[in-house]
């Protein structure tokens, strides 16, 4: 035998009970957002690297350590994208969003790439549900958003989750910022770790969300970011918190908040669960009023949040309201080989009366196609021999209780759709 091939690390594969979770939960997220006024756009999942190194910023961990780059036979430099928004604003900028309609709303589903060390819950190929605003500034659009970010997560039935925010200020508050922080760190970086040392070159508002005790301690008398932000700034935060609140959305201030990356300007939230513990966020987001200009578009301000998907079906409570069934309503089996030609014809009857239907072979035998059914979930099975044949009838068995009626063809789709309805409407009373 030859040797195995494995997966490759930090991939998964989604087998069809999984996948249909996804599925549904991807179609939740297309109702609510597009409730909201949001629209579907979908990017290249292969960028040029540029795009991140000026986007996502070169001192972060996504682009410094965590890309998958390469070199195509052209020589170009490409790059898996390991997020979504500097794609999107690429792809918006490229298409001309300055002389659009604004403001502009987007969501977005499906895979992206970061070289992470694997864990539960983090992955290399990995999976966002984001959403972006382009074009509107207000602080109503931020509370919005998380309004809706919210509304999400509680129709998935997500109840322990907790909502951080901060202000990361506009660029003038960062700057100002980012000089009196150094300033303080600079003479006592030996007491730093070694990632915050380096990042006191490259990123210094980093160390602030360092989870190091060493550093926690030197950060204990640092300047705060709140001491720098302009009027503006504040007065934005302070109106973002307030439209949450009267919404019933409770959030938590949390100054040490930066994100990892460098776009951020203003409002900065991430969602954690209770589940994922503190080093994980389920949700990141932001405002990034100067990206599209960064970009080589107008200066247009945006707000966006991505879902770490695989996160959210991980931590999904086990009352979601997500249904679990087999994807299957019943199992037809032919009895007898004259019989698997009048069930194929059976088969695609039901089908068309709306049901889910799989045919077994007439060669695996009834009492072997029975333990089959229950092995794979299946409630109902239609047993059809020559003689049902020949009285145009067909038997109708509960696998659970063991009853079985002989009814005739042309009512078994509605006995069977209704012996399905009303199983599926004991399982939502019980
Ligand atoms: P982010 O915080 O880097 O933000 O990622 C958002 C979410 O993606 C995280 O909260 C996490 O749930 C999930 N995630 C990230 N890396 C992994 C991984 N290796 N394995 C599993 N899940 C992961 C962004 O990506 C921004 N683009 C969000 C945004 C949109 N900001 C504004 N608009």
């Amino acid at each position: 035998m030859s040797d195995r091939i494995r997966a490759v690390k930090g991939t998964r594969v989604l087998l069809p009970d999984e996948a249909e979770r996804w599925a549904e939960v991807e179609a939740v997220a297309r109702r609510v957002f597009g409730s909201y006024g949001f629209g579907e756009i979908r990017t290249p999942i292969l960028e040029h690297t540029e795009l991140f190194v000026r986007g996502v910023g070169e001192s972060t961990d996504i682009v410094g350590k965590e890309m998958y780059s390469f070199t195509d036979r052209k020589g170009r430099q490409l790059s898996l994208r390991p997020e979504g928004t500097a794609p999107v604003v690429r792809a918006l900028v490229e298409a001309g969003i300055g002389s659009w309609p604004l403001p502009q709303r987007f969501y977005y589903v499906g895979p992206y790439f970061r070289y992470e060390k694997p864990q539960k819950g983090r992955y290399r190929q990995f999976h966002q549900i984001g959403a972006e605003i382009v074009g509107d500034e207000g602080p109503l659009t931020d509370a919005e958003l998380i309004t809706m970010l919210m509304r999400f997560l509680g129709e998935l039935g997500h109840a322990d989750l907790e909502v951080l925010i901060n202000t990361v200020g506009d660029v003038e508050s960062r700057a100002a910022f980012r000089a009196a922080l150094t300033a303080y760190l600079e003479p006592r970086r030996e007491a730093l770790s070694a990632d915050s040392r380096r990042r006191l070159k490259t990123n210094p508002l980093r160390i602030l969300d360092s989870k190091a005790e060493r550093d926690a301690e030197v950060l204990d008398g640092a300047p705060r970011l709140e001491e720098h932000l302009s009027a503006a700034s504040r007065a934005h935060f302070e109106a973002v918190v307030a439209a949450l609140e009267a919404q019933g959305v409770a959030v938590s201030r949390r100054d040490s908040l930066v994100r990892g990356l460098d776009y951020y300007t203003r409002t900065v939230f991430e969602i954690v669960s209770a589940e994922l513990g503190a080093q994980d966020s389920l949700v990141g987001g932001g405002r990034y009023d100067d990206l599209v200009a960064e970009l080589g578009g107008p200066q247009i301000p945006a707000i966006g949040f991505a879902i770490g998907q695989d996160r959210l079906i991980e931590t999904l409570p086990d009352d979601s309201p997500l249904g679990r069934d087999s994807g299957v309503d019943a199992m037809v089996v032919p009895i007898g080989e004259g019989s698997g030609t009048e069930a194929l014809r059976l088969a695609e009857e039901l089908r068309s009366a709306g049901l889910r239907i799989l045919l077994d072979s007439p060669e695996r035998g009834v009492g072997k196609s029975l333990k089959h059914a229950d092995r794979c979930g299946i409630e109902w099975v239609i047993l059809l021999g020559e003689d049902e044949i020949a009285r145009r009838e067909a038997t109708l068995k509960e696998l659970t209780g063991g009853e079985q009626v002989t009814v005739p063809r042309s009512e078994l789709a509605g006995r069977l759709a209704s012996a399905v309805d009303a199983a599926s409407g004991v399982k939502e009373r019980s």
